[in-house]
């Protein structure tokens, strides 16, 4: 029998780490050939080539080039250059993962045209509507054929919403399975130590969410209180293309970074990141990643949203969810050791991989 095609979609920063550990586990597999598709919509090097090198993946098969752009010209550029490809050299099956607008956009093409699809990282939901990720979860989770969920409470927003059971499998937590390919690489990078950091005695941050970042009333009062932080703790934060420009073009920049304690500095590649996540205090975020991540390495996480699509990082590890008006309180209760130790959820184990490409061989009829 011949391979099964099937095409990974990978577009922004947080879709490498989900697409690397599954295309190991399928390219030894006997019966299908995992076709890397890159759409483009990162493209600085530290936001896409550095994670595909770190996380040891080839060279994209296919490149469709299309950078970000509003919602509607960044979906639909995808989609024409995507069904032109799909056209041509139909796959199999077609996986796209996580909910930034490229995972859109590729499904709304499988679905058109009629291609088995697979969505990894299904079922999460933060109910709220403002959010682009959600209209983007929604509409990738109705139209695929396989949704492999991370955590029980992404099976019950799927059943909720009339989801039919076959089309469900809980497969675990894939970004878990990237931290432990790297695990080694990760535990030799010392970053802390590359910045002159003690292990433990700093604070990570990330801001990108448009909620946080693109308005100047919202963002300076997040600067005032990242000012006051970094008065008590050291902190470093790798800043995100959009925060940046938003930094500039708000006048936020120098007076956050003329602070002695905060340390501004370009994203990172995964290893070096990860690397500086795993000495910090805690980590002050908006990312959806690393709420999973700190609560898989117990490291206090502050959520700065008012609701987050991965609940389980609250009810059974180290996020809090939190204003930035709160921020004070709750480092003082970090700082004091008062902050309830996670727990890892069930299938988070660094063999999420080897559970989704079971389900997608008997899927396929090659199990
Ligand atoms: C996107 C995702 C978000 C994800 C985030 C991770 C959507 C709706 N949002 O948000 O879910 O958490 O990626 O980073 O898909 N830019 C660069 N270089 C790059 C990428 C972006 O300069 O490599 C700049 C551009 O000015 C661009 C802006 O950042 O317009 C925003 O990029 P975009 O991909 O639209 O959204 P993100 O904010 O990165």
């Amino acid at each position: 029998m011949s391979r099964l095609d099937v095409h990974l979609v990978m577009a922004a920063r947080p879709n490498f780490m989900k697409v690397a550990p599954l295309y190991h586990v399928l390219a030894k597999s006997d019966w299908c050939r995992p076709i890397l598709v890159h759409t483009g919509q990162h493209y600085d090097v530290n936001m896409s080539d550095a994670f595909i090198r770190d996380l040891q993946l080839p060279a994209p098969d296919i490149h469709l080039g299309i950078g970000s752009g509003s919602h509607a010209e960044h979906t639909g550029a995808v989609m024409i250059a995507y069904e032109k490809i799909c056209a041509e050299t139909p796959p199999d099956w077609i996986v796209v993962v996580g909910d930034v607008n490229s995972t859109l956009a590729c499904a709304l093409v499988a679905a058109k045209q009629g291609l088995p699809l697979a969505h990894l990282e299904a079922g999460l939901r933060s109910r709220d509507p403002s959010m682009p990720e959600e209209i983007n979860r929604i509409v990738t989770d109705r139209l695929s054929n396989a949704l492999w969920t991370p955590s029980p409470d992404a099976d019950e927003n799927l059943r909720r919403e009339g989801t039919e059971e076959e089309r469900i499998s809980r497969v675990g937590n894939i970004m878990i399975d990237a931290y432990e390919l790297l695990r080694d690489k990760i535990a030799a990078a010392e970053t802390a130590a590359r910045l002159s950091l003690q292990p433990g005695s700093f604070a990570v941050v990330t801001l990108h969410r448009p909620a946080n970042v693109d308005r100047p009333e919202v963002l300076g009062a997040i600067v005032a209180q990242l000012r006051g932080l970094a008065a008590r703790l050291p902190i470093v934060f790798p800043v995100h293309p959009r925060t940046a420009k938003k930094l500039e073009d708000f006048g936020l920049r120098e007076s956050l970074e003329a602070e002695a304690g905060v340390t501004l500095i370009e994203p990172m590649g995964y290893v070096a990141f990860m690397s500086l996540v795993t000495g910090a205090r805690f980590v002050l975020t908006d990312s959806g990643g690393l709420q999973e991540e700190t609560t898989y390495l117990d490291i206090p996480c502050l959520t700065l949203r008012p609701n987050t699509e991965r609940p389980i990082t609250i009810e059974q590890g180290s996020n809090r969810l939190i204003e930035a008006a709160g921020l004070s309180g709750a480092v003082d209760a970090i700082l004091a050791g008062d902050w309830p130790r996670g727990r890892c959820p069930d299938l988070w184990d660094g063999q999420t991989a080897q559970r989704v490409s079971g389900d997608l061989a008997a899927r396929a009829g090659r199990g």
